[in-house]
This record gives structure tokens, sequence and C-alpha cells, in this order.
């Protein structure tokens, strides 16, 4: 990181004004050539205003890949894998197919894709994902040493690195089978996993996660006909991209690497105990029509098992409802 890059992640991440001579210290450099960096920052949009006697403040957030790196540097975990490598746009076409430009170009596992725009982003079932004002819209590239029917087991852990990671900033988020984030019943945010493989050989998964920060200036779009919310309106803390993003993060790489070493045991029990309907009356729409029953287990392979009349039966894809919120 050059200089100009370390004083901007310094002032995005800070509360309070920094004074140009901690900054001149921190980088070795004379306060006169802070100040030449500052000007220079100001000059490409950041808004940057002085306060006499205390310092520099960034006055509205920059979130991109410097701001990021250094906001999961300063996490005390440095990235063993997420993040290692950031690359952000501002407008996509969808964060995971550029996720998967990049796979197919050899980029390294845990590339991490930002958009702040997606013009078709995309959600499970062949469903259109809008990337409202000021949500979160990134995708992550994985290689795991995995069987290609194991990959659902990601998308599932990628539902609890999310419901722990934000439980900072609310602890009600739930999961719903598959990997939907709820809060009081509402569709909060939503994953989207996809992979490259041959017959026994994954090449590259795609882990796509997009979370609706804060409510759409205007509305919400007519087509959403799920029940939805926003982070920021069950959350007191005041919430940035840059916090919520390097937040899961972290918590990606953590369950990711406890994964790898113990397997999908711990993913599943920590699964099971976030998932709204564990043991509860639901009705899953398979594609073909609906079953009803309690939801009794999670299959090592991420089907929902479903007591019904007629025995267990299992479910490996569709949209599932809670009967009490029908
Ligand atoms: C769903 O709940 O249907 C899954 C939604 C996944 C949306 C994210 S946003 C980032 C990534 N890029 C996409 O095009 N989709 C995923």
């Amino acid at each position: 990181m050059n200089s100009r890059e370390h004083i901007l992640s310094r002032l995005s991440r800070a509360s309070a004004p920094v004074s140009g001579d901690k900054l001149a210290q921190e980088l070795s450099i004379s306060r006169a050539a802070v100040w030449k960096h500052i000007h220079a920052l100001r000059q490409q949009g950041a808004d940057i205003q002085s306060h006499s006697g205390q310092g520099y403040q960034l006055c509205s957030e920059i979130f991109n890949a410097t701001t990021l790196s250094s906001a999961l540097a300063d996490m005390h975990h440095p990235p063993r894998t997420m993040g290692k490598h950031i690359l952000h746009f501002e407008s996509l076409d969808s964060s995971n197919r550029e996720a998967m430009r990049q796979a197919e170009s050899d980029c390294p596992e845990g590339t991490v894709i930002i958009a702040n725009q997606q013009t078709q982003g995309r959600g499970r079932l062949g469903r259109v994902w809008h990337t409202l004002d000021y949500a979160l819209a990134l995708s992550i590239v994985l290689r795991p040493k995995l069987a290609p029917e194991s990959v659902p087991q990601l998308s599932l852990l990628t539902a609890v690195a999310l419901q722990q990671g934000l439980s900072p900033y609310c602890k009600d988020i739930q999961i719903k089978w598959p990997n939907d984030l709820l809060i009081h019943g509402k569709k909060v945010a939503g994953i989207l996993t996809e992979m490259r493989a041959e017959p026994g050989l994954v090449h590259a998964v795609i882990v796509g996660i997009g979370i609706n920060l804060q409510n759409p200036k205007s509305h919400w779009p007519k087509d959403i006909t799920q029940a939805t919310t926003a982070l920021q309106n069950h959350s007191k803390t005041t919430l940035t991209r840059l916090d919520c993003a390097s937040a899961i993060l972290k918590s990606m790489d953590d369950w990711y690497h406890t994964y790898l070493q113990e397997g999908f045991a711990p993913v599943r029990q920590a699964w099971w105990q976030a998932h709204a309907a564990s043991g509860q009356k639901v009705r899953v729409h398979d594609g073909q029509g609906y079953i009803e029953g309690i939801a009794q287990d999670l299959d090592t392979d991420g089907a929902l098992l479903l007591a019904t009349k007629d025995g267990v039966q299992r479910i490996i894809a569709g949209e599932l409802e809670l009967l009490e919120h029908v």
C-alpha cells in the first residue's frame, strides 16, 4: 500500500479526525507531504474535511479494494483465504459472472469481487436479484478439493458465516433453508453458489452474497414477491458497507478453515441452530408441487429431511415457507 492509500484507508476507518502529525509519523514523511496527499485525494473526489487543531476526517465512506483490504488487515486475524485479493467494480453485469471469468483466468483462491451496482444480478432458481441503493453485492472464488456433490455444503457454510458475522449488528438473523437470511421472517440477504466442475472434480466454486443494508430510496421493486427487509432497520449501529463486508469475510474465512479441517459436522450443527424452521411445520414448493411436514433434520448433502404424513422425504431444492408466516 502506498502513502496515499494508507492515508485513505486510515481515514476511512477512523471515527474521529486524525492529525497530520500522526499520519506523518506513521508514514515517516513530512506534514507537507501529508498535506499534498490530502489535496490529491480531494481532487480525486474524497470528501476530506480539516478540523482545526484536530486533523483530517473523511466525511463519506470510501468502499473499495484498498479500504476493504486494510479493514481486513486491521482485524486481528489477517485473512488466510477470503479477501487476500480483492477487485472492486463500480458496475458489473453480475459479480458471480465476473468471479467466474476471474476463476477461468486462474485468479487465486479467496479472490473477492465487489460490485457497487449489478445490471444483471442473479438469484436462486433463475430469479433476478436487485442490487438496491447501498446494498452489498460480492462474490468469492473458492477452489476446495471437494466432490461436486459436496459443494452445496459451502452454501450452508456461507449462511452460517453471514448469520454469525452480522450478529454484532443484529442478533435476530435466522437462516431459512437452504440459505436465505431472514430477520423476523423477512429476507435480508441471499446466497447464490455456482461451480465449474467435471465429473468427480471441482475446478472453482463461486459464492455470491447479496445483502440489503438500507431501504431503497424510493420503494422495493414490485417483482420482489417475498417479504423483504434491510439490515439497517434492525440495527442500532449505523451500518457501512466496509464494516459489514469485513465482518462477513472474516467470518467466512474462519468457517471455511474449520470446514477444511473438521468437515461438515460443525457447520451442520451451527446451521441447524440458526435455522428458523428447525423442528417446525413447513411447506416446501419443490418445483412440482407443495409438500408439508416438520423440518426434521439437515442431510449431509444439504437436503432437508421433512417428516411428512407419508414418511421422511428428502428435499434437495425448492422454496420453503414457515407455516406460521403463511
Ligand atoms: C437468492 O437469494 O436468490 C440469491 C441472491 C444472490 C445475490 C448475489 S449479489 C452478488 C452475487 N451476484 C449475483 O448476480 N448474485 C449474487
